[in-house]
């Protein structure tokens, strides 16, 4: 009965940019009467993400979503999928977008397994893989944020000669990338993630010579001005979730220090418990022991009104949509996702609310 009167608690409650901190950009884009293609915002988040990611050098392409940006960063790196090269080669553990965004360019997504100790694929792993021939395209995933070993994976890309595309959709703030790194990073800016705009991404590009090919892949494949030479979508970002941005990367200082206190409190009250910034601040892990133990814990969470969620399921190649599609055996894939249990993390939470979850959480 005591627990009916408790507020719930839910896993996600994400803060977006005020009102109030839009309005200067929404103003400026009212006088400018420019939209999309590449107006004042999004060239000036451009700016932003380079400084911040790349140093002086480098591309970077703001998109619609962070879906948006992993298709325009397939086709700009392999381009669609070939009857000799089919096979695009990702991790199961990811959001079904990873695969999803392969299968949007015509590749037959085959899944791999994960390394039991990073969650992510692993290069030396890969590199004996009977299906490298068929591979046209390779999507590594940062999972929750966890960046995978990116020098391990330009070296990967530049011996076997497979365009590798880097799906880092939640790392905007665990993402350092190496010097002379030239794979396609993808961020998402979905308002799950620690910086959003609702929906959003971005396309980081270290090479600059081939930036051209991904413009056009997310600009309906045009190229020399208005000539369709390629296939390609719609993936550009508008004025508006630039300036959803621009005016988040201007509070977050303060949001980083904000998410950091509510890692350290975490730690301090469930001392097992996986936080930023091993991962990004949009979730914090419970690592059970095992399937039955995940699913008394969830029970307990769910009777004292906390959210909780499996945000990758059991792997893509469980879902429906996905499950014909081929790959290898996954006991890593398996026992990661039976155990790990995503508990609330979100900007707001309050030390209060962390001993409740931390209370409901005692003896199990
Ligand atoms: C690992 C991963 N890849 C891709 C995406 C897709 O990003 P978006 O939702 O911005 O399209 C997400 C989003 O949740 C994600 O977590």
């Amino acid at each position: 009965m005591k627990t009916l009167n408790l507020q719930p608690i839910p896993v996600a409650y994400p803060r977006l940019p005020s009102a109030s901190s839009i309005l200067p950009y929404l103003k400026q884009i009212d006088a400018n009467r420019w939209y999309s293609n590449q107006g004042e915002m999004v060239k000036n988040l451009q700016q932003k993400l380079i400084g911040r990611f790349l140093g002086s050098t480098g591309n970077v392409l703001a998109t619609s979503s962070g879906s948006a940006g992993l298709i325009g960063a397939i086709l700009g790196s392999s381009g669609r999928a070939t009857p000799e090269k089919p096979l695009c080669i990702c991790p199961s553990f990811t959001f079904v977008a990873t695969a999803a965004s392969a299968v949007q360019c015509g590749f037959t997504p085959y899944f791999v397994d994960v390394d039991p100790n990073t969650w992510a694929m692993s290069p030396a792993d890969l590199m004996q893989h009977p299906m490298l021939a068929k591979a046209g395209a390779i999507i590594v995933v940062a999972p929750f944020g966890r960046v995978p070993d990116l020098p391990g994976w330009q070296r990967f890309s530049d011996e076997t000669g497979i365009p590798v595309v880097i799906d880092a959709a939640a790392a905007f703030d665990t993402l350092r990338v190496p010097p002379n790194f030239r794979l396609p990073i993808v961020l998402s800016f979905h308002a799950t993630k620690v910086l959003g705009s609702g929906e959003g991404g971005a396309i980081m590009l270290g090479e600059t010579a081939k930036a051209e090919q991904y413009f056009a892949a997310l600009n309906h494949g045009l190229s020399d001005g208005r000539v369709a030479n390629s296939l390609g979508t719609n993936g550009k970002m508008s004025e508006y979730q630039a300036a959803l941005v621009l005016a988040g990367l201007e509070g977050w200082a303060e949001r980083h220090l904000a998410n950091s206190r509510i890692s350290q409190n975490y730690q301090q009250k469930i001392p097992s418990i996986v936080v930023s910034p091993k991962i990004s601040a949009a979730y914090a892990l419970l690592e059970c022991e095992n399937a039955q133990h995940l699913a008394m814990v969830q029970a307990r969470l769910t009777n004292s009104r906390v959210g909780s969620r499996k945000w990758y399921g059991n792997g893509v190649h469980n879902e429906p949509a996905f499950s014909h599609f081929p790959g290898d055996a996954m006991p890593n894939t398996k026992a990661i996702s039976e155990r790990l249990l995503g508990l609330p993390s979100y900007c707001d939470l309050a030390p209060s609310e962390i001993d409740r979850i931390a209370d409901a959480l005692l003896g199990a």
